[in-house]
């Protein structure tokens, strides 16, 4: 009787219940347009601007399940905040698989991540269309508000309406069909562009060998650096890194085995294999090569990693952040997404990487060993040394998650602060936004989304990013919730209806 015991006792220590972590992978289809009223706390008045978010709103087409959250149809929300007040509009991307399929009222199309017409295999073999979601990312640069998704061009939408405006090619640079990744990086200060900020982004084609494609868009919006580079093997490329003289990625050691999805079986997703005994393989490439000058390709120990915090140069080193996964956590072609058995799967863990590119030694060490993922920093120290993160987290120290707190650590002081909301809320990726004119690299604000269960409502809170022990300072309750996201950006425009 004595394992029932265990068993019991861990269920009891558990943050949270799964029922209440499932509420928040319900379809939103509603589309809202409000001021909101219903506020706990104060908005800091200095607080102007604008919080968009990305992420799958659509679970389910017409009561037709996906088959993961990855693969749903784009939703922006956006909460704008001007002179004490906040308004929310959401707004789905009619992307052109979004209006087909809502138009038949049945799932059209393959996912990258599992989602198979019905039918079986039959319906589904040799087809390679895949719908583009534009649901993982959106930014605000050049005056354009743009959806991202890693596989295809971005999106345009009209950043009051959130109306779909078409594909967007920056001026024809970018081709039909070519990707353009859902991680940029902002660069607040190059020297090549007289000291202005500059986006920096890639796409990956992958294949037997891979090409990195790596883009430089001015403040104006407009693609000013377009370079290619090919490295051998297969890449699933997430996201990356940069500093002032470099961009790195991380090739984690995968196999793609394409034949099941060819045959219908399996979704390209469902194809890539984890290879354990294989190095982590990591790329450097300069952004402005010098005669002479290409890509290092360096290794680490096997793991996985999505999503990197920052990067920066001390002498002939590169110092990388990196949230690294043991494995990668496998998306089964018979699962249920909502069943995930967290206690099995291995959390995410932070590490720090040293590249020595003399030598070509890496070291790494682990500085956080809580689950945590959706790293944040204040925008002003990308690709520069740092001392300040923030980052969603499990509520409990040990063992895997849904993310129910926000974490920040001091990197030079080792002080961590922890705000939770546990039991029955989850929490996305928080977004940092420094006070205007302050220098202070914490001084600031962390918001936030945080799926309430026990109203089944989403509720934005904003955090002080010097003081965690505040707690909330404000918290927004919206009438409605938003499904779990991926990824927003903060931009000092406000967008509020006139
Ligand atoms: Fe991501």
């Amino acid at each position: 009787m004595q394992s029932s015991k265990i068993s019991e006792s861990a269920v009891l220590e558990k943050s949270y219940t799964r029922a209440d972590w499932q509420g928040g992978y319900q379809s939103l289809t509603q589309e809202f347009d409000y001021w909101i009223d219903d506020i706990e706390g104060k908005i800091p008045p200095e607080l102007q601007g604008t919080l968009f978010r990305n992420g799958p709103g659509l679970l389910d087409i017409n009561g037709q399940r996906i088959h993961h959250p990855f693969d749903g149809d784009g939703m922006i929300s956006r909460i704008s905040f001007a002179n004490g007040r906040a308004h929310f509009r959401n707004r789905f991307v009619r992307t052109e698989g979004y209006l087909a399929e809502q138009q038949a009222g049945k799932i059209l199309y393959r996912g990258v991540f599992g989602t198979q017409k019905p039918g079986g295999w039959l319906a589904n073999i040799f087809d390679f269309k895949i719908k583009h979601i534009a649901n993982t990312n959106v930014i605000y640069w050049g005056d354009k508000l743009l959806a991202l998704w890693e596989a295809a061009e971005p999106y345009r939408l009209d950043p009051y309406t959130l109306e779909t405006l078409g594909k967007e090619y920056f001026n024809g640079v970018l081709s039909a069909g070519e990707a353009f990744s859902a991680h940029p990086r902002f660069d607040p200060s190059c020297d090549r562009y007289g000291g202005e900020s500059c986006l920096v982004n890639f796409s990956i084609q992958p294949g037997l060998s891979t090409t990195i494609n790596i883009f430089e868009l001015n403040l104006a919006g407009e693609i000013v650096r377009k370079h290619a580079h090919s490295v051998p093997g297969f890449c699933f490329i997430h996201d990356f890194v940069i500093t002032p003289n470099y961009c790195i990625f991380f090739q984690n050691p995968v196999n793609f085995n394409p034949i099941p999805f060819a045959l219908g079986i399996r979704a390209a997703g469902e194809c890539i294999e984890f290879q354990p005994h294989q190095p982590t393989r990591i790329i450097v490439i300069p952004r402005f090569p010098q005669p002479g000058q290409g890509v290092k390709i360096l290794e680490t120990q096997s793991g996985f990693v999505f999503h990197h915090i920052n990067a920066f140069e001390v002498e002939n080193e590169i110092v990388i952040d990196s949230i690294c996964y043991e494995s990668l956590p496998g998306v089964e072609p018979e699962s249920d997404f909502r069943q995930v058995n967290f206690e099995a799967n291995a959390p995410g863990h932070l590490w720090r990487f040293h590249l020595n590119l003399q030598n070509g030694n890496v070291q790494r060490k682990l500085i956080e060993s809580r689950c945590c993922e959706f790293p944040s920093i204040n925008p002003a120290n990308v690709g520069r040394p740092y001392q300040y993160f923030y980052i969603g987290a499990a509520h409990a120290e040990i063992g895997n998650a849904p993310l129910q707190a926000l974490l920040k650590i001091d990197l030079e002081s080792g002080e961590r602060q922890l705000w939770s909301a546990a039991p029955r809320g989850f929490i996305g990726e928080p977004i940092f936004v420094p006070r205007p004119g302050s220098h202070r690299e914490d001084d600031g604000w962390v918001l936030a989304l945080v799926y309430d269960a026990a109203f089944h409502r989403s509720d934005l809170v904003i955090l002080d990013g010097s003081d965690f022990s505040k707690g909330a300072i404000a918290r927004l309750h919206l009438k409605h919730h938003i499904p779990y996201g991926l990824h927003g950006s903060f931009t000092s425009e406000v967008f509020v209806p006139t």
